[in-house]
């Protein structure tokens, strides 16, 4: 009778359901990143076909946070990015959220693709469970024109404007620019 109490206890502990849970609910997040990050990119082009940088800049200002919220609407999902070096006060990271991204930066140290880069958890403190999830985000050429090396001071001046503290300049092509992420209260 122990013996069975004990491997029911042992079964209980490794159940695969919670790992599927956390599983099903990356899978979701991923989802989300996808349509998230397609509308960015959406966004980021018309403007910068339309207007060059300048416009493209009021639109990221205006429209990236506005698209997160979209995006994660009534799902219960929060929808963000982050950065080890952020433009926007909001976009800074928690300690979690550092942790995840010095990660990336050692894996990519090691050589490891971006576009794997990924990292999820649940959290459990007094306010109940969380589910929280990170995908990294490379920098391409396109990127350069607002978080570049060599930002052309009108560019540069309309984002001091904007975002007297940021930090999100001198980065090349091929850098983590820094990452998606979400969370979701679970109960
Ligand atoms: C036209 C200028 C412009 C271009 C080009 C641009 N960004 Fe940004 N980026 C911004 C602005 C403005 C913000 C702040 C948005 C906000 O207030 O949330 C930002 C914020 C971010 C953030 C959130 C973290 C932070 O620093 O606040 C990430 C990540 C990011 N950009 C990645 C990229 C990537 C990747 C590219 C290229 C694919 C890119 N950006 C191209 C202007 C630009």
């Amino acid at each position: 009778m122990l013996k069975l109490l004990a491997l029911s206890l042992f079964l209980v502990l490794s159940s695969p359901a919670i790992s599927s849970e956390k599983d099903d609910l990356a899978a979701e997040a991923r989802g989300l990143v996808k349509a998230f990050g397609g509308q960015l990119k959406q966004q980021l082009q018309a403007g910068m076909k339309g207007g060059g940088p300048l416009v493209a800049m009021d639109i990221c200002n205006a429209q990236a946070p506005a698209i997160a919220t979209a995006v994660g609407g009534s799902t219960g999902w929060k929808v963000g990015r982050s950065s080890l070096k952020a433009r926007s006060e909001n976009n800074r990271p928690d300690e979690w959220e550092m942790l995840a991204m010095l990660d990336f930066e050692k894996q990519k140290s090691a050589g490891k693709d971006m576009a794997a880069m990924e990292n999820y958890v649940v959290i459990e403190n007094s306010n109940g469970r969380i589910f929280r999830y990170m995908k990294a985000i490379p920098t391409a050429e396109v990127c350069l024109a607002c978080h570049g090396e060599n930002v052309k001071p009108e560019v540069l001046a309309k984002i001091n404007q904007l975002y007297p503290m940021d930090q999100a300049l001198g980065f090349k092509a091929g850098d983590i620019r820094g990452a998606f992420t979400l969370s979701k209260k679970l109960d």
